[in-house]
């Protein structure tokens, strides 16, 4: 079965949109680490933050408390700095996924270029790993990636589904054949195959036809998939809220 990974850094915007500064006497709404029991309770199978350097959504002591409650299931997503790395191993979280990270993008725009900075990562990863951290990388879907990530003795590669996610109808095969050959040499190397970004209820069908995919990592779109499900519930409980004034 492929597994679930949920991504809750959208949970931690919401809240900074009206919480970024001390709110003295109010508890800061919606809390991520309260979010994630209930998606861990629904039966997702890990969690996923990404700490950013501009700390725009998820902060520290997000990752701290679910850290605290969550280890075996957290996966940190990261830049590969000296401070992040420190982090990771004060932490210890299951799962590091290494990333690229860009102040000015709005979200992780591609993958990690692996192949072009392998003497960088190699201590980083060998770090991670020393610490009994499981170590994926974000890649695009390129043999040369996942070329790089076996140099690297990564044990895991999360494949970048972006370009498939935005490619028109007729640019989706080319970016799926991609994502199958990337996903088959991953595997041909005794990588497991993790995907994500820009996944969704509608296209899911065509990306599990994918061989070798252990976890999808999902968040935008299920915290937009949330609120479209749940705003009735809550307008009746505010309806109910008000009317018993
Ligand atoms: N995986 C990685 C490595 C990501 O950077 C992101 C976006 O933060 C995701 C998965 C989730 O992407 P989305 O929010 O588009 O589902």
């Amino acid at each position: 079965m492929i597994r679930l990974g949920v991504n809750i850094d959208h949970i931690a915007t919401l809240r900074q949109a009206r919480y970024r500064d001390p709110h003295p006497g109010v508890t800061p709404e919606p809390d991520p680490v309260t979010l994630a029991r209930i998606c861990l309770e629904a039966g997702a199978h890990s969690l996923t933050v990404h700490l950013r350097e501009d700390r725009r959504h998820i902060q520290d002591e997000d990752v701290l408390r679910l850290g605290r409650e969550f280890r075996e299931k957290l996966n940190l997503e990261m830049a590969a700095s000296p401070a992040m790395v420190d982090f990771a191993l004060r932490l210890k979280p299951a799962e590091v996924c290494l990333v690229p990270e860009n102040r000015a993008e709005v979200t992780t725009e591609g993958g990690l270029d692996a192949a072009g900075h392998l003497d960088a990562l190699r201590p980083v990863v060998r770090k991670l790993k020393q610490a009994g951290i499981l170590v994926s990388l974000f890649l695009d879907p390129e043999l040369r990636q996942i070329e790089a990530a076996t140099a690297l003795e990564a044990p895991v590669v999360e494949l970048h589904t972006g370009r498939f996610a935005d490619a028109d109808p007729a640019q989706r095969p080319s970016a799926l054949t991609k994502l199958r050959e990337a996903a088959q040499k991953a595997d041909q190397f005794k990588i497991q195959v993790n995907a994500g970004h820009g996944l969704r209820l509608s296209n899911l069908p065509d990306l599990l036809h994918l061989p070798h995919l252990h976890t999808l990592n999902i968040g935008h779109s299920l915290v937009s998939h949330a609120l479209t499900v749940g705003l009735a519930r809550s307008v009746r409980d505010f309806l109910q809220a008000i009317a018993k004034t």
